[in-house]
């Protein structure tokens, strides 16, 4: 494999915010790369600079052996972009949209095609205003893919998306990426760093806190189990860190995550009995406890302190 995207040591601040911090990664040709991490994490900054739509103060970025702003005339026919803010007219039909787009390139695939590929062909006459969230994302992906783009950029395509149009946006992802194409994406769902991205990248302040694999990811975590539970009435702690095993205990409101036990650590296989036995010493009441492997959204926790999301809602 080659790198399709070098991003060498690049800096961006406005002003006091350091947007992004000194980044340096590389993303491989045919893959799904992910870019991940909170509201302000820096994921926008970092794609629109690949994109060459901003600058960089400082660092190298290559796509494709080019320079994304100096040789932005050569590089802009191999590239499909959908940004964060993207807005079209709520009365353009979504025909028009595409013809409209088509007409920036020298050039493009059959539109027809594409619509029926996207599911979207029963809606070519219907305005933007009036497709869902979901529709006006695949519509979105159409336009990105209009002239048969080797390198797609996707920012927070699926953000305020419901589960159900969110998997169909994975599908269609898959999609794209087995049509040979490279996807660069950023999301905030760790879920969907997860189950779509072949590498994914977490970032927070302006930072690669780690980058490889989920799968990688998760098992470097060396970590075997997550026990959440809601707490009912008055939270008394039991000293659930003090437990053999336990790695972590984070709380928010009557959400508890308790992390462990490291893998290879001596103690017992579970660390659930040690934890309900200290809940009920301690005489705090919980409901809807349960254990599930550890997954991305643990990662970002242990390596960074804070989590993604005040809830895991979906
Ligand atoms: N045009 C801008 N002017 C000033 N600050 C900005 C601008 N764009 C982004 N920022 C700031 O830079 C940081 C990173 O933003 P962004 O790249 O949009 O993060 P993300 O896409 O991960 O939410 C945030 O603190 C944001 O407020
Ligand atoms: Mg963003």
């Amino acid at each position: 494999m080659s790198s399709i995207i070098t991003v060498g040591g690049i800096t961006k601040t406005y002003g006091e915010t350091i947007a992004v911090n000194d980044l340096s990664f590389s993303v491989e040709e045919g893959e799904i790369f992910g870019m991940v991490g909170p509201n302000g994490a820096g994921k926008t900054t970092t794609i629109e600079c690949i994109e060459g739509l901003r600058q960089a103060d400082r660092g190298e970025i290559q796509v494709m052996g080019l320079d994304p702003i100096r040789q932005e005339r050569q590089l802009r026919p191999l590239l499909g972009i959908q940004l964060q803010q993207a807005h079209l007219p709520d009365n353009i039909k979504v025909w028009e949209a595409l013809d409209m787009y088509a007409s920036f390139y020298d050039n493009t695939l059959d539109w027809e095609d594409l619509l029926e590929e996207l599911g979207l062909m029963d809606k070519r006459g219907t305005t933007f205003r009036k497709l869902s969230g979901g529709q006006k994302q695949h519509l979105f992906i159409a336009l990105a893919l209009l002239n048969d783009p080797r390198l797609v950029f996707l920012d927070e395509l699926t953000t305020g998306l419901d589960p159900h149009a969110r998997h169909n946006i994975w599908d269609l992802v898959q999609e794209v990426r087995q049509r040979g194409k490279t996807v660069f994406l950023t999301t905030h769902y760790m879920e969907e760093a997860e189950n779509l991205c072949d590498r994914v990248a977490i970032l927070d302040q302006g930072k690669i806190v780690a980058l490889d694999t989920p799968a990688n990811l998760i098992r470097d975590l060396k970590i075997s189990e997550r026990i959440s539970f809601q707490v009912k009435g008055e939270w008394k702690s039991g000293a659930l860190e003090d437990l053999p095993g336990v790695k972590n205990v984070q709380r928010q409101g009557d959400k508890v995550v308790v992390l462990g036990p490291a893998n290879g650590a001596q103690v017992s296989a579970s660390i659930v009995t040690g934890v309900v036995n200290a809940l009920a010493e301690a005489g705090t009441q919980f409901s809807d406890l349960r254990t599930e492997y550890p997954d991305l959204e643990d990662v970002f926790l242990t390596l960074t302190g804070h989590q993604m999301r005040p809830e895991r809602s979906e």
